[in-house]
């Protein structure tokens, strides 16, 4: 063989190798897929949803959608009358069982709480969902220390705290589902916002890994990435309005993804945006984008 051919040779043989592995894989995935049971069985018979309370919420979409799919709900939030609100709306409207649980998922231990409710349940699938952040959102060296810590209690420690409590006990069942809401936010840095960023990034890391380690159970993962969703009034006003998805669209679409996908961007203006800026820039230009992008939708500029 002439020494010009033997590179190519040993390239050649490597992205077949590969794309035989991939091919494989996928085909495995597939065969899994095919199996699945209904998706109330695999994930049901109850839910828990966090950050549920608001109407025009994310949380409030999955629990309506999850109700269409026939499972039970635990909804927690800090909002009380909002949440009993939410909750009867959705005894009326899809006849399952509904608890509330009101509480504030920045105490260290809010979990006992929450447990005295969910332990006499079979829980099937958990939507990590609530966050806070400032209305305000000021860059990261004018917020005071104190919100940066409650942001982390509420934002990173909530979100381990429920799924290494919940998804132990998935494991043990042998079935279950975990979804976390991070955001477009998580994938890189978020000018402006960057206290929510890192909180997002954090989510993101821990439900990718998750679902790695979680990948031969019977639990799947999914992490959500939303970009801009139609939850928070006129605040969003200053955005291009071509990329505000509604809530609907962005639920259905991580519900058909679970069980199959691990990350789910929703809709093709966010799939087109997330391609855009790691793929036809770098890591720096697209981290100034998002800081543009951000300072005129914030009127920071
Ligand atoms: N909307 C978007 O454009 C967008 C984009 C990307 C990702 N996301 C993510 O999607 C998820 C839902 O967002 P959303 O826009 O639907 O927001 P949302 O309606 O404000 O939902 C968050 C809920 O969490 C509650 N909450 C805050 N702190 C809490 C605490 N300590 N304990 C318990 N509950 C608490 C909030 O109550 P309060 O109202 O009292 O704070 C609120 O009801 C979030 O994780 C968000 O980061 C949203």
């Amino acid at each position: 063989m002439s020494k010009n051919l033997k590179p190519l040779m040993i390239a050649g043989t490597v992205v077949g190798a590969t794309a035989v592995y991939l091919w494989q894989q996928k085909q495995k995935r597939a065969g899994e897929t095919a199996v699945q049971p209904p998706f109330s069985q695999q994930y049901g018979p109850w839910a828990i949803v966090t950050g549920a309370a608001r109407k025009e919420g994310i949380g409030y979409g999955f629990a309506r959608h999850l109700a269409g799919r026939h499972l039970n709900l635990v909804l927690v939030d800090v909002l009380g009358d909002e949440l009993a609100a939410r909750a009867a709306e959705l005894r009326q409207k899809y006849h399952v069982k509904v608890e509330t649980v009101t509480l504030d998922l920045g105490k260290p231990d809010f979990l006992p709480a929450l447990q005295a409710v969910t332990d006499k349940l079979e829980i099937g699938l958990l939507v990590c969902n609530h966050m806070f952040t400032p209305k305000e959102t000021p860059p990261i060296l004018q917020m005071d220390l104190d919100t940066h810590h409650a942001m982390l209690d509420i934002n990173a420690r909530a979100y381990t705290t429920l799924v290494h409590g919940y998804g132990r006990q998935m494991v043990a069942q042998n079935h279950g589902g975990i979804i976390i809401v991070s955001s477009q936010a998580g994938l890189r840095g978020m000018p402006y916002t960057g206290a929510y960023s890192a909180n997002k990034a954090f989510q993101m890391m821990l439900g990718e890994s998750l679902w790695y380690e979680l990948r031969d159970t019977n639990v799947d993962v999914l992490v959500l990435a939303p970009g801009l969703t139609n939850t928070q009034g006129d605040a969003l006003a200053d955005y291009p309005q071509i990329m505000l998805m509604e809530v609907d669209p962005v639920v259905k679409e991580t519900l058909d993804g679970l069980g199959r996908k691990h990350l789910v961007i929703p809709g093709p203006v966010n799939k087109l945006f997330n391609f855009a800026t790691t793929h036809l820039m770098t890591r720096q230009q697209a981290l100034i984008t998002n800081g543009d992008f951000m300072a005129k939708g914030l009127r920071k500029s």
